[in-house]
This record gives structure tokens, sequence and C-alpha cells, in this order.
């Protein structure tokens, strides 16, 4: 027997990347190919590219430096830049990695068998033309046997000053509730019991599909979109990120509190607590609009646990502006904030002004903060302390073989003794015994009836 010829995809970026290396490790695999966890062993490599910083962009780059090199050994070695990257850079990558066979754009994720049958006729190839993205007919290679991700739109249509996101994502296309809810069914049938849905502004989801309601609110709104998959059989928990406040509507909340599986988890960014840096940002919304979003899931879902991003250090940014910020983030009380210092990216307007603070200047801002969210994060752990906790069991710990690990409804890692072929995608009460900023352990109320 010919051996199999073996891939290896390394992933860089957020969720929506993460997803579509799945799907497309699913296609090597129904093309014959095998997974391998040694890049430098791979018949072939895709590195899946994120842009959102320089600093993730640069990452790739070493990688291929070293790739480039055993190509000239082996030159059937298939080369791929995958991601956002590869749709800002296109041909200038190429021009900058003669060795590459292919770049393709996140739209063009779901074609990869396509492309890969030009370079094997012996083209090198750029895809990064806009696409409609077509229907999902793969069978992705999830990484998780309990939870998944699910696309509901792709693409985004605002235009955040800093963000690259719409330049390499291109513009908004929702699925249909129908497609979506025939993914989940799937899903639930294959035995997970988890859904994450996924947009990079998902209460953007559906103002791009027909029909509107007779109140002239369109037809398929993210609310009208949890009613319709909520009743899915075999899934337990659903959540959805990421929240734009922008479009974050009452009705939504008051879905979550009223579906028992939607999970009270809301991850919401609010990038910037000054009215004026959010103006300069873009964002179209003020801080006062944001604690009120808060407020009102505080209201109906006392314990819900909310996450957000924030960046630091965006041009002009004054410290009073910055401590308007800190002072959001002590006022709301956080589970988990990512946070960033600004970054100057290609085709971005704010890239183009002229108030850039100093490295040093973001450096600063970036470790307060992040002191700040620190320790903010570990004062909302110890409400868990002593309470009992719903986990759903993802895996094994694997820094200690005899515990499990899974997650809260609000997402918090827990840690507890057990044995992950026994307690692989079951929901699990947890009385928490010790709690860190991030994560939570744990003994379990029962489980001779699992
Ligand atoms: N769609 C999401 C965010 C997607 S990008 C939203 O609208 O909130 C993920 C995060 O990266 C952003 O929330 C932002 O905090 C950060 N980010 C995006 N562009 C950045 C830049 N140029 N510099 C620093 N951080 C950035
Ligand atoms: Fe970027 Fe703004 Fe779109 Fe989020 S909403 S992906 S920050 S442009
Ligand atoms: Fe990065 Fe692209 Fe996601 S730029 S954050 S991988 S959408």
């Amino acid at each position: 027997m010919l051996d199999r010829r073996r891939y290896h995809i390394t992933t860089f970026g957020c969720q929506m990347n993460k997803a579509d290396s799945e799907r497309m490790a699913g296609i090597l695999e129904v093309m014959g190919y095998e997974w391998t966890e040694e890049a430098l062993d791979a018949d072939l490599v895709l590195y899946n590219t994120c842009s959102i910083r320089d600093s993730a962009e640069q990452k790739v780059y070493s990688h291929l430096g070293r790739q480039a090199a055993r190509k000239h050994e082996n030159p059937n070695l298939t080369l791929i830049v995958a991601g956002c990257v590869a749709q800002q850079e296109g041909e200038t990558l190429l021009r900058r990695v003669p060795e590459l066979d292919l770049v393709m754009g996140p739209q063009h994720a779901n074609r990869l068998e396509d492309l890969l049958e030009q370079v094997f006729s012996g083209n090198q190839v750029v895809a990064t033309e806009p696409i409609h993205i077509v229907e999902d007919i793969t069978k992705p290679r999830r990484d998780s046997r309990v939870s998944a991700w699910v696309n509901v739109i792709y693409g985004c249509n605002e235009r955040c000053t800093y963000c690259v996101v719409p330049n390499v994502r291109g513009v908004e296309q929702s699925r249909t509730p129908d497609a979506i809810r025939a993914e989940m069914e799937e899903l639930g049938r294959q035995g997970y019991k988890e859904i994450t849905l996924l947009g990079q502004n998902i209460d953007a989801y559906g103002r791009d599909l027909p029909g509107a309601t007779p109140e002239g609110r369109h037809k398929h709104t993210l609310t009208d979109l949890l009613y319709h998959v909520h009743d899915i059989a075999g899934i337990d928990r659903i959540r959805f990120a990421t929240s734009h406040p922008r479009y974050f509507t009452e009705r939504l909340i008051r879905a979550c509190a009223e579906l028992p599986k939607v999970c009270e988890h809301f991850h919401i960014p609010f990038q910037s607590g000054d009215n004026d840096l959010l103006k300069a940002m873009a964002r179209g919304y003020t801080h006062e609009k944001y604690r009120r979003i808060i407020a009102t899931i505080r209201d109906l879902m006392p314990d819900a646990s909310i996450s957000a991003d924030a960046i630091v250090g965006f041009p002009g940014e004054t410290e009073a502006q910055f401590e308007n910020t800190i002072k959001l983030i002590e006022d709301i009380g956080f589970d988990l904030i990512n946070t960033a210092a600004y970054s100057p990216r290609p085709g971005t307007p704010a890239a183009l002004w002229d108030n850039q603070l100093t490295e040093d200047v973001k450096k600063d801002r970036l470790q307060r903060i992040n002191h700040l969210v620190s320790t903010q994060a570990s004062e909302r752990s110890q409400r868990y302390r002593d309470r009992v906790e719903e986990i759903l069991v993802e895996d094994q710990n694997l820094k200690d073989p005899t515990q499990v690990m899974g997650r809260t409804r609000g997402n918090r890692l827990t840690f507890f003794a057990g044995d992950i072929n026994q307690l692989r995608g079951k929901l699990v009460k947890v009385k928490i015994t010790e709690v860190r900023s991030f994560s939570l352990t744990g003994e379990p109320l029962v489980t001779a009836c699992l």
C-alpha cells in the first residue's frame, strides 16, 4: 500500500479561523490526507493566518522561512497560506515567498480541493477575489467531540477605523436559518452537546437575507435564529459570539433569559470607555449605551458572565480618555477582557492619522489595564467558591490525567477528578472548592448515575 500523504495545519487568530481550519482539514481527509502533528514532516503544510495586529501577522513569516527551505530539498511539499494575511497580501506574498503553491483568502476555504487540483496541474495559485461563499457541504474534522462551532454570518460590514476584518473577510453573508439548523441537527446526532454560533458581528445576522416583519424589522434576526434552533435534540448548550453593542437588542437579552439552553455568557467588546474615542473608532455607541446593555443583562440574569475586548493606545488617546476605559472596567466588573495595544494596520483609516502614540505609552497603558483585568477576574471568580456548577466535560486535564476539564455555563474552565472515558460530553454537577482568576477546581457531586 502506498503511504498516505500527511498534512499539517497551524492556525492563528480567532474562532472563525479555527472553524475554517476544521473545514479545510475535513476536505484534506476526504482527499486521502492523514493528519500529522509535526509540520516539518508533513507533505502538505497549511498556515491559516491572522492579520488583526502586526504581531499576529509576523508569526507566519518565521514558519514560512523554514518550510521554504524544506521545499528546496523536497519539491513535492505543498505549501499553502490561507486566511487573513493571505487575503491582505495576495500576490505580494508569492513574491516574498516564491516557494508557496497556494495563497487563499478566507472566503475560499470551502474551495480547497478545487484550488489544490489547479496546484497539482502545475500552477501557483492566488485565490483572493471576493466570492459568494458556497453553502457548506464539507465534513469538518472538528478538534472537539463535545463542542462545535457553527458559522452563521461571514464577513463584516462595519468600518471600525482600526480594523482589517472587513478588508480581509469581505461583506456580510448570512447562512439561512434552515442551513444552520440542519448543521446543528447533524451535530446533535453525532453526539455534540454545545454549539457556539459564530459571526464577527453576530448581531448583524440576517440583515442581508430577504424578508421583513410587519413592524419593519428584518425577519431573521439572531434572536429569531435562537428560537429557531433551540429545540434541537442532543444539544444542551448554545453560545454565540461576537456581539456588537451598536446592534445588541433588549429582545435578544430577553430571549437569552428565556431559553434554557442559551448560556448566560456574553462576549461584548467595548474597545474604549471614552465617547470621543468610540466616535473616532466609528463604533456607533456611547459608553452609556454599553452600560445600559450590561445593566439590562444583569437585571434579567444577575449571574451572567461578561467578557469583552479593549484596545489601549488608539491614536490620540489621552491619559484622561484611557482613564475613562479604566473607569468603565472598574464600574462593570468583567469576567475576562482580551486587551491589546493599538496596532496600525494596512488599509485602515486610523493607521494614516498623524496622532499615533509612542510604543512606550501603549506598553505602559497595556500593563496597567492588564493588571486591573486580572485582579478583577480573580474577584469575579470568588463568587463561584462553594457553589454547585454544571460542568460540560470536554477533555482530560492535560497536566493531570486523573482530572477532567470542562466549562461552567458562564464559560469558566473547571477541573475535577474523573475518568474522561466515562465523562466526556456529560453534564456534571460540581462543587467548586478552589478558585483562580481564569479557572476553577471542584468535586463532582454524583458520579454513580452518569
Ligand atoms: N468583531 C469584533 C472584533 C473582532 S477583532 C468586534 O467588533 O468587537 C478582535 C479584537 O481585536 C477586537 O475586538 C479588538 O479589540 C482587537 N483589534 C482589532 N483591530 C486591532 C488593532 N488594529 N490593534 C489592536 N487591536 C485590534
Ligand atoms: Fe472589525 Fe468592527 Fe467588524 Fe468587529 S465590527 S470585525 S472590530 S470592523
Ligand atoms: Fe485574525 Fe482574521 Fe480572525 S484577522 S482575528 S483571523 S478574522
